[in-house]
């Protein structure tokens, strides 16, 4: 394998989980048991009553604190939405925009989509923008023809600069919470197809310094695999986060084929 050396990480998307008791819980744990993490970024994404509280925990720890949403508005009468502001004081460094469960139940568009990582840049927050096909767009033979206008709808007024910023994750919206993986091919394939478009749109040193992750039912079992390939530079994971054995697991595993990744 000749991997280029992005830096693994492996992010935990809480969702919809965890009272901030819960939260305290889980991130002690995770505290404690990755006291010594290298070569690997480690984000957690808590639900946002418990953001703080969690970044208190997590202050000069290695473990780094991410949002699972923003709205594109510094401030006003938009009821239930929160800033990059409000984010970043709690503490975020990162942010995830544009997970498929929002596109699909909230409403989210690509245009939706394009102002809020626009809004997380503004705010110095890193944007991990999903993308990701259904089952019937896979089906369908479509499933490239969706990236790619998700991908272009995401980006496609960003300069070089703004997308150098940016991390990816490509979502198979059928593998998401169904047990069902993309296998290590099927995922490489379309994360290779995504550095070409970014080639293509912002040339050779934004295409292959970014980083581009897999999410969909990653568990300690398939994690090697999937970052044994070239083009996968970690994951965003659900369920697996949600428990400090499996989710430091999932770390330990990406620190030791870090090396094979040109990580030294
Ligand atoms: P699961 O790991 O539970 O399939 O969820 C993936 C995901 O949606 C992460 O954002």
């Amino acid at each position: 394998m000749n991997a280029p050396a992005r830096k693994t990480m492996i992010a935990g998307n809480w969702k919809l989980n965890k009272t901030i008791r819960e939260a305290i819980e889980l991130v002690t744990l995770l505290k404690r048991r990755l006291c010594d993490v290298e070569n690997t970024d480690v984000v957690v994404c808590p639900p946002y009553t418990a953001i703080s509280d969690v970044g208190e925990i997590l202050a000069e720890s290695e473990i780094k604190l991410g949002g699972q949403d923003l709205y594109w508005e510094d401030k006003g009468a938009f009821t239930g939405e929160i800033s990059g502001a409000m984010l970043k004081e709690a503490g975020a460094n990162f942010v995830i925009v544009g997970h498929s469960e929002r596109r699909q139940f909230f409403n989210e568009t690509n245009e939706t989509v394009n102002k809020k990582i626009k809004a997380a840049l503004k705010n110095s927050l890193t944007p991990i923008v999903c993308i990701g096909e259904t089952l019937e767009e896979r089906e369908g033979g479509r499933t490239f023809q969706v990236i790619g206008a998700q991908f272009k709808g995401a980006f496609g007024n960003f300069s070089r600069e703004e997308m150098k910023k940016v991390i990816l994750a490509y979502e198979p919206v059928w593998a998401i919470g169904t047990g069902k993986v993309a296998t290590p091919q099927q995922a490489q394939e379309v994360h290779a197809f995504i550095r070409k478009e970014l080639w293509n749109a912002f040339g050779e040193a934004v295409a292959s310094g970014l980083r581009i992750l897999y999410g969909g039912s990653v568990k300690p079992g398939n994690i090697s695999d999937l970052i044994k390939e070239v083009d996968i530079d970690g994951a965003l994971v659900g369920g697996a986060s949600l428990e400090a054995d499996q989710f430091s697991e999932l770390v330990k595993q990406a620190m030791v084929i870090a090396p094979l990744r040109g990580l030294e």
